[in-house]
């Protein structure tokens, strides 16, 4: 697999890397004081972009360092940052599920489900709408919610920063990465970000094939047509998931789009009209990632479909056609070409087998076994 290293980062990190040194010196402690020993300016993390993936966007207040994606790591897998001292981050996010917990809803420090699914938290560095509703735009303040959330972590911030300055092993790691050795919740929350922005999954079979034409089988790449293809008249068979599941990060959360792919005629959750309010949001949710996504069952955001098989049986004969805003491009044109389709996409067997075929060369084993996002303690 190719990759290319962003020099995105770059500039910004020598930048504050400058200010932090500057900052140091000026409040440099004077001799004898029990100020700690001068940071060393943090050193900037080669981010290494799969060939073909989109540019990523940094903060240019949060840049990307080595001790800051180390400490955001450390943080992930933070047990102190829960009310009981039992659940982190990575209780539900596990890397060997790309970072879902194989619950139909998540379930917090109190046993509590979550209304929604765990996501995943792959290639979130190019999401400009995180969650299933896109309730958040950064990294930065999505985790705030996980951290206090009475059905997650269910405790203050405050209160879980107090408990690190007390750990001996955190106040140094602050002042490697920050230049400060007190611990607040937006250095907190900036390291946690950090860490997730690492979190790159591009050397599936999928991806290989994109660059050499080689190495999938003749049913995966039949697969991948239906993927990639409209449903539409004529003889051409089209299974339309590109529309919404975007190449090449094969989801909406980058383009910030959100769709009802018509599970519901009446809304339990509302998603994304749950927060606008609005008539035409009403059942949308945002198309996660396809990557990793024999990984991470059971799917939707409540989890309702355990198997692969089960969606492709969803989307190809049980899409509700009466379901308010239903996403057009999910109900084939009635009549035009009816059969083989009508106003359901009515994949054969064959092709339904070809599909799932195709969503298991999206699983990427480097990624799930990379050191680096593993529990570093
Ligand atoms: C109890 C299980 C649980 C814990 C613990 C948890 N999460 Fe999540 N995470 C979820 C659920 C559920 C969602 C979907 C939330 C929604 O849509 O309302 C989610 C969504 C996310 C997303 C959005 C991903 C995307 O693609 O949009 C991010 C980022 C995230 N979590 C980060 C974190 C971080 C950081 C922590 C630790 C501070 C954390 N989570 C702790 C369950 C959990
Ligand atoms: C009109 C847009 C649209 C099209 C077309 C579409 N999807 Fe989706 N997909 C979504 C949305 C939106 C969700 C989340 C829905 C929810 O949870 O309520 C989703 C969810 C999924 C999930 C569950 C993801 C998870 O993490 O739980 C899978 C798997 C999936 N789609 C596969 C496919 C496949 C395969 C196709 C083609 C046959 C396809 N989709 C076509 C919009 C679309």
């Amino acid at each position: 697999m190719a990759f290319r290293t962003t020099t995105l980062s770059y500039a910004g990190v020598l930048l504050s890397a400058l200010a932090l040194g500057i900052a140091s010196c000026s409040k440099g402690g004077g001799s004898g004081s029990n100020e700690p020993p001068t940071p060393t300016a943090p050193t900037a993390y080669a981010l290494a972009v799969p060939a073909g993936f989109p540019t990523p966007v940094i903060p240019a207040d949060n840049p990307l360092t080595n001790e800051g994606v180390a400490l955001g790591r450390r943080l992930f897998y933070e047990k102190a940052l829960s009310s009981t001292g039992t659940m982190s981050c990575g209780s539900c996010h596990q890397q060997s599920k790309a970072f879902t917990d194989g619950l139909p809803l998540a379930v917090g420090v109190d046993g509590v489900a979550n209304p929604r699914g765990t996501m995943s938290l792959i290639n979130a560095l190019w999401s400009t709408q995180l969650t299933w509703d896109g309730a958040f735009t950064t990294l930065e303040t999505q985790a705030l919610k996980p951290l206090e959330n009475a059905v997650e972590l269910h405790q203050p911030l405050t209160v879980g920063v107090g408990k690190l300055q007390a750990i001996a092993a955190y106040p140094p790691l602050f002042l490697a990465a920050f230049g400060t050795s007190t611990i607040t919740n937006e250095l907190l929350l900036k390291a946690l970000a950090q860490f997730e922005r690492t979190l790159i999954s591009g050397s599936s079979r999928y991806d290989t094939y994109m660059v050499t034409r080689l190495g999938l089988t003749t049913d995966e790449v039949a697969g991948l047509k239906l993927y990639t293809t409209h449903i539409a008249p004529g003889s051409v068979r089209g299974a339309e998931c590109f529309h919404c599941h975007t190449q090449p990060l094969m989801s909406s959360n980058y383009e910030g789009k959100f769709f009802n792919n018509g599970l519901d005629h009446t809304f339990t959750d509302p998603g994304r009209g749950g927060l606008t309010k609005l008539a035409v949001d009403q059942g949308k949710f945002i198309a996660p990632t396809l990557r990793n996504i024999a990984l991470t069952a059971p799917y939707m955001h409540d989890g309702r479909f355990k198997t692969l098989e089960e969606v492709l049986d969803h989307y190809s004969d049980h899409v509700q056609m009466n379901s308010p805003n239903l996403d057009p491009n999910l109900a084939a044109p009635a009549g035009i070409n009816d059969p083989p389709f009508g106003t359901h996409m009515d994949l054969t067997a064959t092709e339904k087998k070809q599909v799932v075929a195709f969503l298991k060369t999206l699983t990427d084993s480097t990624f799930i076994t990379d050191k680096r996002f593993a529990n570093p303690n």
